[in-house]
């Protein structure tokens, strides 16, 4: 919640506490209907400090203005930012390891600093750096973050997870793998919904707006409710020079190989294959086999 919101919530609980008798008539604190704010609201508002508890039964939980929402108020203290803001994490550096791409950083990084969330969908053939760009997320975003792979969700479940870490950012890898239960979860989450599970009764908070980025190979298995959720951005497969760049860059930065054995690998490649991971198992069977006979047994081209 921003602290513009909070001090306007809180002079709105003032007002109704001014108004009213606190001490006879409100013993038992007042509720959501008194002054008209979402239950949820109230219990983001309480968690954080600004209330406090002081009656709840199953028909009636009684809050009032805490000491802490009270010196907020009087100007006192400025209340922290409840969530710390992704901003300052997506820099220009962020996707820094990724070569090229340039469209598709602009994109993330908008999507990422949007006020209100746009989801992100990456897809396209293999080894074109989508994993990469959701690893480069989840780095910028520390806590904020949780990584997930659509084949090896956890057993707690996705609406747990989100429900008990409450991050920001959601990133998911081979979403296309997912199961049922937790693509339903996900439907729900990034409409901002709620949903209460009925056997731990655990809500999401609707403060808290998810932002999700998933990769997958392919989407068209992915059901159209799910897919028209998301922005999809399809990456195309890399031109010959891109190639060679990417190709070069990967061998010399992840790989370790100098420029002029990184360059060989790429040119030698080029044409042969498209796939940067070819690439890479060059790179690492070249010491044994030499560049040329590592190529010819691993692409089969003589
Ligand atoms: N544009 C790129 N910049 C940097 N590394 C790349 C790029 N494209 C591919 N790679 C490398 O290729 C490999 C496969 O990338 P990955 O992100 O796993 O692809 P995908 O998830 O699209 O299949 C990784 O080692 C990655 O570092
Ligand atoms: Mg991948």
């Amino acid at each position: 919640m921003k602290n513009d919101d909070v001090i306007e919530l809180l002079s709105e609980i003032a007002r109704f506490e001014d108004s009213v008798d606190m001490e006879n008539d409100y013993r038992i604190g007042w509720g959501w209907r008194h002054v008209r704010i979402w239950p949820a609201t109230l219990s983001r508002l309480f968690k954080d400090g600004y209330l406090d508890n002081v009656f709840r039964s199953n028909s009636h939980t009684g809050y009032r203005l805490s000491e802490l929402g009270k010196s907020v108020l009087s100007a006192e203290i400025t209340p922290p930012e409840t969530r710390q803001e992704l901003k300052p994490e997506i820099s220009d550096t962020l996707f820094g390891d990724i070569i090229g791409h340039d469209g598709v950083k602009e994109l993330l990084r908008a999507a990422l600093l949007a006020e209100k969330p746009v989801h992100v969908l990456l897809t396209g053939p293999p080894a074109l750096a989508k994993t990469l760009f959701l690893w480069d997320i989840e780095r910028a975003g520390g806590e904020k973050a949780i990584w997930l792979v659509g084949s090896a969700t956890s057993k707690a479940g996705l609406w747990d997870l989100v429900a008990g870490r409450e991050p920001q950012i959601l990133l998911i890898d081979e979403i296309d793998k997912m199961n049922a239960a937790d693509t339903a979860a996900l439907l729900t989450m990034m409409e901002g919904g709620r949903l209460v599970r009925a056997k731990r009764g655990r809500e999401l908070d609707i403060n808290n707006p998810l932002r999700v980025i998933a990769a997958s190979n392919r989407c068209e298995k992915l059901s159209p409710e799910l897919r028209s959720r998301f922005a999809i951005r399809k990456l195309d497969p890399y031109g010959r020079a891109e190639f060679l760049t990417v190709v070069r860059g990967v061998l010399v930065r992840s790989e370790g190989l100098d420029q002029e054995l990184a360059g060989e690998i790429a040119r030698r490649l080029d044409g042969l294959t498209q796939n940067v991971r070819d690439a890479i198992r060059v790179a690492r069977l070249a010491p044994q086999l030499g560049v040329e006979k590592a190529i010819a047994l691993l692409i089969g081209s003589g």
